[in-house]
């Protein structure tokens, strides 16, 4: 066998976490406090990340999802409420609204940014429309001060965008709003499963604590609740492995930067190829994955079979449009044609092996697979 041959056959996972040392002194800190839940580290986790962010409070949740879910409860959504929300995203932020039988209202994106579109969200405005949820997909900043203007409540779904900031220098999660991040395994920060809500108001804050530990104020005895509740509590286990990676973020954002960087050279010039918006002004996308969207015309499918079958490299379709998922279309009736862009986008977009170890000949490696793939000799 040829090295080059073994080099082909060797697999490059999708994402990978970093873990290090420091988890496990934390994990076992919690272990030997025999308290693994509302335990020693919650706080110091929550104090910590709000922080990071320069959010005043931060609640530690279950997943992004659970987050999502007290956020918008605490915006004031409820029955027969309308949310504003982007088609292009994981279909958790337009499934939050249906929990409280509210409905997803979607609104086309922009081309670039891959962001919900303000001047399209504007004309999905109705008197039903009780909140904004902008995603800030793929850790690119959604244009915040526009829907500020809307004059409703905006809860951002951040899960993607740790590290990102603003194009006024505001920190993603630091403006005030309820913003939502997620620490499953993919992600920039991880706890495995768990999540973050960051917010100025302290009465939101008692809010989700209480709503995510079934319903219980702080000061309440143990079987009494005065509120509906959920179980969206976040373990101290978890908790360890979050702050632990906290105290390494800038490194590990900066890795991520880095094999951003390295993608955008390796494949520059691939015709047709479209690759993540740059950075513009003061804003930093806070980088998640590395999405491209092929050249228009190319069978998806069969680039995706051929990177993995040919070259052992896994990628992905990233994101399919959620108004166009078979219990959107059966619920809500939609449909094909409804908003172009994004379903161009979604059409065309994979998602490549993207962590923030990945070495340059990795990189290499992938983007001539590409290459190969898209303009065969
Ligand atoms: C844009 C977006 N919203 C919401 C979520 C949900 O987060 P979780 O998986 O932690 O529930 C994710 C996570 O993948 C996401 O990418």
């Amino acid at each position: 066998m040829t090295s080059t041959t073994r080099t082909a056959r060797e697999q490059i996972p999708l994402a990978q976490p970093v873990i290090g040392d420091r988890e496990e002194e934390l994990v076992l800190q919690v272990l030997r406090s025999r308290r693994l839940s509302l335990g020693p580290l919650l706080a110091p986790f929550e104090e910590a990340f709000a922080r990071s962010v320069g959010a005043r409070h931060a609640s530690a949740i279950s997943s992004g999802t659970a987050g999502l879910h007290l956020a918008l409860r605490g915006a004031g959504v409820g029955d027969g409420d309308e949310v504003i929300t982007s088609p292009f995203s994981f279909v958790a932020s337009a499934n939050v609204a249906v929990y409280e039988r509210a409905r997803p209202v979607f609104a086309d994106i922009d081309p670039v940014t891959l962001n919900l579109d303000p001047r399209a969200a504007r004309a999905a405005v109705t008197e039903r429309t009780s909140a904004l949820l902008p995603v800030h997909i793929f850790g690119y900043p959604a244009d915040l001060p526009a829907f500020e203007r809307f004059g409703l409540p905006v809860v951002e779904d951040a899960c993607e965008a740790l590290g990102a900031i603003h194009a006024d220098g505001t920190p993603v999660g630091g403006s005030g709003h309820p913003a939502v991040f997620g620490f499953y395994a993919n992600k920039q920060l991880t706890t495995g499963e768990g999540g973050m809500v960051t917010m100025a108001d302290p009465a939101l804050k008692e809010r989700i604590d209480s709503e995510r530990n079934q319903g219980r104020a702080a000061n309440m005895d143990w079987l009494d609740h005065d509120r509906l509740g959920f179980n969206y509590r976040l373990s101290d286990l978890a908790c360890a492995l979050g702050l632990a990676q906290l105290e390494r973020l800038d490194d590990l954002l900066a890795g991520r930067a880095h094999v951003a960087a390295l993608y955008r050279q390796a494949l520059a010039g691939i015709e047709g190829l479209d690759l993540p918006c740059p950075d513009a002004g003061r804003l930093r996308r806070g980088w998640f994955v590395f999405v491209v969207q092929l050249p228009r015309g190319t069978d998806r499918d069969l680039v995706v079979r051929e990177l993995g079958s040919r070259y052992g490299i896994p990628s992905k379709p990233y994101f399919p449009a959620v108004h166009l998922m078979s219990y959107y279309r059966e619920r809500f009736g939609h449909r094909e044609g409804e908003f172009p862009v994004c379903e161009d986008v979604a059409a065309r977009s994979i998602a490549l092996p993207f962590f923030p170890v990945m070495t340059e000949g990795q990189v290499a490696r992938v983007a001539e697979a590409l290459r190969a793939v898209l303009q065969p000799a």
